[in-house]
């Protein structure tokens, strides 16, 4: 790791030590051992991709891509058609494996050694653009199936719920903004109430890290402003990963000061807050200028 991102990592992790301060909780927990494959974000690091390089018949589809995201950091990706994007995430979920480079979860987990189903296990959730939710059922069930779905939880499918658990459902029903649709077929909500059902499926499992692909593409602008809202909400317990083509919703996220990375052909063109990197002539030619 460069001295920039040891830096970063610190502030992070201050930064992470404060929360739980002000949560109540006990700093003495974070000098705890780490369980067995449970990620170290110690180092304030949530994700670390170095020199990756993917190539599709000798196409490179990422180039070279170095990329951090600190522990709770909310972190848009922007970029033009076929830039990278979705192949940087099927990288990090294992569905691709890079020709070449380093990609770790935390400090100590090499995601480049994990299948796909091991990397989901270890606490990394990802949304893909179409929603897939069980139309059939329940907002409330398709939640239920979810939190049964982790392998922490020891429940089999027709045990009852425990009070602990129920709680929590109500808890994210309410971040998702489908408390008074819980008994609601899915298969009736809008495209964009389906979109919040699936990211409430994935919180149902408590990710370490999010990864959002378009999750705003099809809604409403009342959707999309939500979901910023709930995002913004997101920020700090999970470390988010956000690609979106929607400047608007990119502009609510980033709130005039985080970080924004541009990639283009595969790799980081630009890096900075919004405004800067929308000022960028390189990032206007091949992208904003369109
Ligand atoms: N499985 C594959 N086989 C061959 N080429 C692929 C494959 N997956 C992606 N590519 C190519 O790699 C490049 C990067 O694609 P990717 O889907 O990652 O772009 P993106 O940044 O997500 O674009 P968009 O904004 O359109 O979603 C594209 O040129 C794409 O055609
Ligand atoms: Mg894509």
């Amino acid at each position: 790791m460069t001295p920039e991102l040891m830096e970063a990592g610190a502030a992070a992790r201050a930064a992470m030590i404060e929360r739980e301060k002000a949560a109540g909780g006990r700093v003495a927990a974070r000098a705890r051992m780490l369980q067995l494959g449970e990620p170290d974000f110690t180092q304030g690091v949530a994700l670390y991709l170095d020199d990756i390089s993917v190539s599709f018949d000798g196409f490179k589809a990422l180039n070279a891509l170095t990329l951090n995201i600190l522990v709770g950091e909310l972190r848009c990706i922007i970029g033009p058609n076929g830039a990278g994007k979705t192949t940087m995430m099927d990288v990090i979920t294992g569905k691709t494996r890079p020709d070449e480079g380093k990609c770790f979860f935390g400090s100590t987990i090499d995601l480049l050694r994990l299948s796909e189903t091991q990397i989901t296990q270890r606490g990394i959730g990802r949304k893909f653009q179409k929603p897939t939710v069980y139309e059939q059922l329940s907002v409330f069930q398709n939640l239920e199936l979810a939190l049964k779905a982790d392998r922490r939880v020891r429940a089999s499918l027709f045990s009852r719920l425990s009070g602990e658990q129920l709680d929590r459902i109500g808890e994210v029903l309410t971040l998702i903004h489908l408390r008074d649709d819980a008994q609601r077929e899915a298969g009736l909500l809008s495209h964009g109430q389906k979109q919040w059902l699936e990211i409430g499926m994935l919180l149902m499992q408590d990710p370490k890290l999010l990864l959002l692909d378009e999750p705003v593409a099809g809604m409403t602008d009342e959707e999309t402003e939500r979901t910023a809202e709930l995002f913004l909400t997101l920020e700090g317990k999970h470390s988010l990963v956000v690609v979106e083509h929607d400047m608007t919703f990119v502009e609510q996220l980033t709130e005039g000061r985080k970080t924004v990375t541009v990639l283009h052909e595969g790799s980081v063109l630009a890096e900075g807050k919004l405004a800067d990197v929308q000022a960028n002539d390189k990032v206007v030619e091949v992208y904003l200028g369109r």
